[in-house]
């Protein structure tokens, strides 16, 4: 007797999409990232492949699409905890500035294949001005990883899916380990923060796998809803504005449909005259120092009749909008944990219910290695 079986169906364990998959595999991702890195206890974070370089006068974050979203976010972290200078940059413009770099800087690179054309030659290009480059990579082997001074791997294992899912969470967890790494050799952190993130770490595995399949459900409600739409805008302040630009980007990569991150607070400066009854938000609101303004941004789009999606933590204020998407509230800038898979199963839910190839969207590729 023959059995048929489709060798892509079975790799895909049981889900529709690689890109389901992936997602639902973040939870230990997270785990697997943290193995052997942090130790609670002595509340220490072990980076050996940072020990040969001084705390930094100023970093660099060179990258390009996701990975260039987890480094924005990363910039919160390395700014509020270790007390350093950032800068992040698109490669394909940082390679063509003359951009000053002292030599006390570092420049890392983040490239979940390794192989990205345009943050090659970055790397490349730093090298030869004798500057540091360390290198956050997902493949061992990769063309950055080999020439990088140094390699910090991310082990979110393969990722098939075009759009990035698991690996911008895999970035931003050894982001928050470097910005740790950094602090505490610097004696720069509140003890409580660096308690409060290493637990926070600890605990985001058993709670993200709690949360995951009613994210799903909510994302596939909201997706019946707004499937119809032509354009998104994506609201965040803080560490929700990278989350804002990765939600708009993995919507408009997977479903085609025209989508923009904002930084909340710029709306006002013209984006807001697009807003109409037709012209859906998709705002994060975390229960934080920001919230009142967000609201209060929020409160702009629907005095123009725009419908509003909010993403946020429980006993919010944010009452009149559209759509409530109340995520349960784990520690400080943790929360994007749980909001970046929200972000990518609204998109993921609206491409599949259009119809469209999630996996293979048209015109992307998976590593872009040519300029
Ligand atoms: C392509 C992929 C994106 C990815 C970007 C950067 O555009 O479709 O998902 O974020 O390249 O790739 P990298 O491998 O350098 O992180």
């Amino acid at each position: 007797q023959r059995i048929n079986w489709d060798m892509q169906a079975a790799s895909k364990g049981g889900f529709k999409h690689f890109m389901l998959k992936e997602i639902f595999e973040q939870p230990k991702v997270i785990s697997d990232c943290l193995v052997g890195r942090i130790d609670k206890g002595k509340s220490e974070v072990k980076l050996p492949e940072l020990n040969e370089f001084p705390t930094p006068e100023r970093l660099h974050i060179v990258a390009c699409g996701t990975s260039y979203n987890a480094g924005l976010w990363g910039q919160h972290l390395f700014e509020s905890w270790a007390k350093i200078p950032v800068t992040v940059e698109i490669a394909s413009e940082f390679r063509y500035r003359d951009v000053i770099l002292n030599k006390n800087d570092l420049v890392l690179v983040i490239s979940q294949s390794g192989e990205t054309a345009d943050t090659l030659a970055c790397l490349r290009l730093v090298k030869s001005k004798g500057i540091p480059v360390v290198a956050l990579t997902n493949v061992v082997g990769s063309s950055i990883a080999r020439e990088a001074n140094a390699s910090i791997y991310t082990q979110a294992g393969p990722e098939i899916s075009v759009a990035s899912t698991k690996a911008m969470t895999s970035q931003m967890i050894l982001l928050s380990l470097m910005a740790l790494y950094f602090a505490k050799r610097q004696n720069n952190l509140d003890k409580d923060i660096l308690k409060n993130a290493l637990e926070g770490l600890s605990s985001l595995e058993p709670e993200l796998n709690k949360v995951l399949p009613k994210l799903r459900e909510k994302a596939q409600e909201l997706a019946l809803l707004y499937s119809g739409a032509r354009s998104f805008f994506f609201l965040g302040r803080g560490v929700c504005y990278p989350l804002a630009e990765e939600g708009a980007l993995k919507l408009k990569e997977l479903s085609y449909i025209h989508a923009e991150g904002y930084a909340a607070g710029e709306m006002k400066h013209g984006p807001i005259a697009l807003i109409d009854q037709d012209f859906p938000t998709f705002a994060l609101a975390f229960n934080d120092s920001l919230f009142p303004k967000v609201k209060s941004n929020i409160e702009e789009v629907q005095a123009r009749q725009g419908k509003v999606i909010a993403l946020t933590h429980e006993k919010t204020s944010l009452t009149t909008v559209d759509n409530l998407w109340i995520i349960p509230e784990v520690w400080g800038v943790l929360n994007s944990f749980i909001a970046l898979p929200a972000l990518q199963l609204f998109s993921y839910e609206v491409a599949d219910y259009l119809g469209k190839d999630v996996d293979q969207p048209r015109n992307l590729a998976k590593s872009v290695t040519v300029e």
